[in-house]
């Protein structure tokens, strides 16, 4: 049976089959030839969306401006300062408002209840750009750079991410891994692991896909011959600033290092979901330099900015999958 997406919220990976995931990819392979080849692409023309933010973002928000504007939609961008959405209005009133004007809605914020509260009430497709919990659309990206560096073929592919595994991205990358035939490890001190209860569901998924997960404390057992690297900030967004100590004392013998890389495939590839403390060039980057005398956290300069890196083909990856995404949920 073909695949249709149309209607359908994006509030998770876990609620896509492979072959809907698989789907999205193609998809959005074709919107990146089409950009690249000026080939235009206005296939949404006369629908509108709408993008709420809770937290702040380059990426996400860009990516959806862009995206959209490319198929030939209205655009419409409110944060929690310039709207009621929080304050004075429920995210349930807010739903069947937006609902009513616009034709898709892009959300991101800290519970996913209330992704899935404004999924429910909106009556047009939900977009979760980011909770506390997830980060679907940041999967896509990342499995189409994967695709594209290893010629198509990940199936058996190894992805290990160090670092913070219970955040938004160790989650999701390990649904993605276990749903595209990859193996995943998560590697990082056991009281940073994800629940055994994602665990467990992604094992099961992983049988059905001839692939495995797992996690180690051991950055040498994870890291050998491993395919992908990957790693994120050590607090995300929405954590209070009084956790920086004790991640910095837990995480730093998982910090991305050339060491770290030296152990890994040939042709491996180092990836992060951006954005990055890989030097002091940033405020907050500044201060937990004169405040812990750590000049790099979860990465260091020299693989962000190596040969091995491919965040920003993954950063712009955002775009083309986002796009596939609207695409496949609108037309
Ligand atoms: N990777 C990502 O979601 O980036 P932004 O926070 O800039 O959107
Ligand atoms: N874990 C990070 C991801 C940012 C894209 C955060 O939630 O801040």
């Amino acid at each position: 049976m073909p695949v249709n997406l149309s209607g359908r919220s994006f509030l998770r990976l876990l609620d896509f089959s492979t072959e809907e995931i698989e789907y999205m990819l193609k998809l959005a392979k074709n919107f990146k030839d089409m950009k690249r080849a000026g080939v235009p692409h206005r296939y949404l023309e006369g629908k509108n969306i709408v993008l709420l933010f809770q937290k702040t973002s380059t990426r996400t928000r860009c990516a959806f401006e862009v995206g959209g504007m490319d198929l030939g939609m209205g655009v419409t961008y409110l944060d929690p300062g310039s709207s009621q959405m929080g304050k004075k209005e429920s995210i349930e009133d807010t739903a069947r408002v937006l609902g009513r004007f616009y034709d898709g809605i892009e959300f991101r914020g800290f519970a996913q209840s209330d992704v899935e509260e404004l999924a429910e009430k909106a009556g047009v497709p939900v977009w979760n750009g980011l909770t506390d919990m997830w980060h679907p659309t940041q999967m896509l990206a990342d499995a189409l750079t994967i695709q594209e560096n290893f010629n198509y073929d990940i199936k058996g592919k190894t992805l290990v991410f160090m670092g913070d595994l219970k955040n938004n991205m160790g989650r999701s990358l390990m649904v993605m891994c276990a749903k595209l035939g990859m193996n995943f490890v998560g590697c990082a001190p056991r009281d940073y692991w994800m629940d055994d209860e994602l665990i467990k569901t992604c094992e099961k998924i992983a049988a059905e896909h001839d692939c495995t997960v797992r996690c180690t404390e051991d950055v040498k057992d994870a890291a050998t011959g491993a395919d992908i690297i990957y790693t994120d900030v050590w607090v995300s967004m929405g954590e209070p600033e009084e956790v920086w100590a004790e991640r910095i004392k837990k995480l730093e013998p998982y910090r991305v290092t050339q060491e770290v890389m030296d152990m890994t495939a040939k042709d491996s590839i180092f990836l992060h979901c951006l954005p990055a403390f890989h030097d002091t060039n940033t405020t907050t980057g500044a201060e937990i330099a004169e405040k812990f005398g750590v000049t790099e956290m979860e990465v260091e300069d020299t693989v962000f900015e190596g040969p091995k890196s491919r965040v920003f083909e993954e950063a712009e990856n955002r775009m083309h999958t986002i796009k596939a995404v609207m695409y496949a949920t609108l037309k």
